[in-house]
């Protein structure tokens, strides 16, 4: 029996962009999936708007095919999709004109009443004036609450506008801005193996870690979103948001409580902390590069200006030397890459801790690697602790010293739970109303003046991207970034 559902939680799903490719790839099956668990009451209408016309049945349809077409195998249980496509309604509505929004409220009933989430999975041009018919109607009501997809404007002043917009009709706390990096059960893990373990964090400062790497690559190239991405480029598609949570949540304080206010408090000071990049050190600590033709996973991959049809200046590989300016974190590099058309699809946060201060190996030829832990969050999760163990024999001509690791795949670990992806835990607790895991304004806005100034810094001094062929792991001009530091990239 389900629980009855307490006031906070919603009591109507409203999707913009229902038609959209978001959508169809990860909305409706996460929805389905939280639906096929009765975790979402089962009085839950979920109700998609987009431009296509379309009536009930014709959206039914068409999520009926996503689902076939996204869903893994086991999900695929016939009888919990029918019931699933019999919750969804759909209202044709065209965003810039008003009487749109009237529709909308009378298929959605009185909206002042009524628990409504409302999930903005459309282009960001219509963010404003969705927003405003929203607000002309009764469906930004005194408990409705709003999500939003990314990108939240394309620099400081625009996502300003956009936040400006958003305030206009629903308070921060209704605010729900999505970054679905933080609905990565490996990503919410980062918390648990500092904060629920003794053992790291009395090293986890300046003091105990030598260096950071993040790296979040990508073997596909630009898949359909050409005008999008050409107009982003990995900076602000890669960087302004996912890496820099990653690095929030790597460099923050302990919060006090395990909450919204107190996670985001501690996250927007690291957020504010980091050392500028500007035109005076862009050229020292940032590479660009844009892929040409080569061979991705060994088949051959045209280069992003073919796959664009016409020359671009637009980055699609970045790595930065990024600072982190407070107490615990004084002079300790945080090295960041991301790019497409790399050799895989790998996400990995390393930590590189300090040397042991005096090795007594030394004088009998051991040779000593400080210990190292690698978060890996994609494809496969694990966490692995890489600390030296002595080779075994008698050691006649010097002691061998060998680094081995210390396992946990966490796939293996929760071999019995289900790996739920990150829309369906960001889905739930927007229904459900708890903003943990989402970005607060001045998180959003901490990223984007950090941004800006790299983009301005790029402007001023004309740096260009490199060229870097598909299926490398971009310009070597990315290896000397590190190397100068006599740091290599963990691969
Ligand atoms: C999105 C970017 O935010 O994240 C895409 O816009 C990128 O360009 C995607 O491919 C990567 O997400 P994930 O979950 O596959 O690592």
């Amino acid at each position: 029996m389900t629980a009855s559902p307490s006031p906070e939680i919603s009591n109507t799903l409203l999707l913009f962009g229902a038609t959209g490719d978001l959508a169809r790839r990860m909305l409706l099956p996460s929805l389905f999936a939280l639906h096929a668990d009765e975790l979402i009451p089962p009085a839950l209408e979920i109700v998609g708007t987009a431009r296509s016309a379309l009536d009930d049945d014709g959206f039914r349809k068409l999520a009926g095919e996503a689902l076939t077409r996204y869903l893994p195998e086991d999900r695929r249980q016939e009888k919990s999709i029918a019931s699933f496509l019999k919750r969804l309604r759909y209202v044709t509505a065209d965003t810039s004109e008003p009487a749109a929004f009237a529709e909308l409220s009378k298929a959605v009933g009185n909206g002042a009443a009524r628990n409504i989430a409302i999930f903005l999975s459309t282009a960001p041009s219509l963010f404003e004036r969705t927003i405003a018919g929203l607000r002309a109607t009764n469906l930004a009501g005194p408990m409705a609450r709003i999500g939003l997809e990314k990108p939240l404007g394309h620099d400081l002043a625009s996502s300003r506008a956009i936040n400006d917009a958003i305030r206009t009709a629903f308070p921060e706390e209704r605010t729900f801005r999505i970054d679905h990096y933080l609905g990565k059960e490996t990503v919410q893990n980062l918390l648990a193996l500092r904060f629920g373990n003794g053992l790291f964090e009395p090293l986890w400062n300046a003091g105990g870690i030598d260096q950071v790497q993040i790296t979040v690559s990508e073997s596909i190239g630009l898949e359909g979103r050409v005008g999008f991405y050409d107009e982003a480029g990995a900076l602000r598609d890669m960087v302004q948001n996912h890496m820099l949570q990653l690095i929030a949540l790597v460099a923050m304080e302990p919060p006090a409580h395990f909450d919204a206010a107190s996670v985001r408090d501690e996250k927007v000071k690291v957020l504010r902390s980091l050392r500028p990049i500007d035109r005076s050190n862009v050229a020292t600590h940032s590479v660009i590069g844009q892929y040409g033709p080569g061979a991705v996973c060994g088949a051959q991959a045209p280069g992003y200006a073919e796959e664009l049809k016409r020359p671009s200046e637009t980055e699609t590989f970045v790595a930065l030397k990024a600072h982190v300016d407070n107490w615990r974190w004084k002079g300790v590099p945080f090295y960041l890459r991301s790019g497409k058309r790399m050799p895989n699809r790998h996400s990995e946060i390393f930590i590189q801790f300090k040397a042991v201060p005096h090795s007594i190996f030394a004088e009998r030829d051991g040779q000593l690697q400080a210990n190292k832990l690698v978060i890996r969050l994609q494809p496969e999760e694990s966490i692995r602790l890489l600390v030296m163990a002595k080779e075994p024999g008698l050691d006649r001509d010097g002691i061998r010293l060998r680094e081995v690791p210390l396992d946990l795949s966490l796939t293996q670990a929760f071999a019995g739970s289900r790996r739920r992806i990150a829309y369906e835990r960001l889905l739930l607790d927007l229904i459900e109303g708890d903003p943990t895991l989402f970005v607060r304004r001045d998180e959003v806005e901490a990223q984007w003046a950090w941004i800006d100034r790299i983009r301005d810094g790029w402007t001023k001094t004309g740096m260009k991207p490199r060229p870097y062929a598909a299926g490398t792991w971009g310009p070597s001009a990315a290896i000397a970034l590190t190397e100068r530091d006599g740091v290599s990239w963990h691969e």
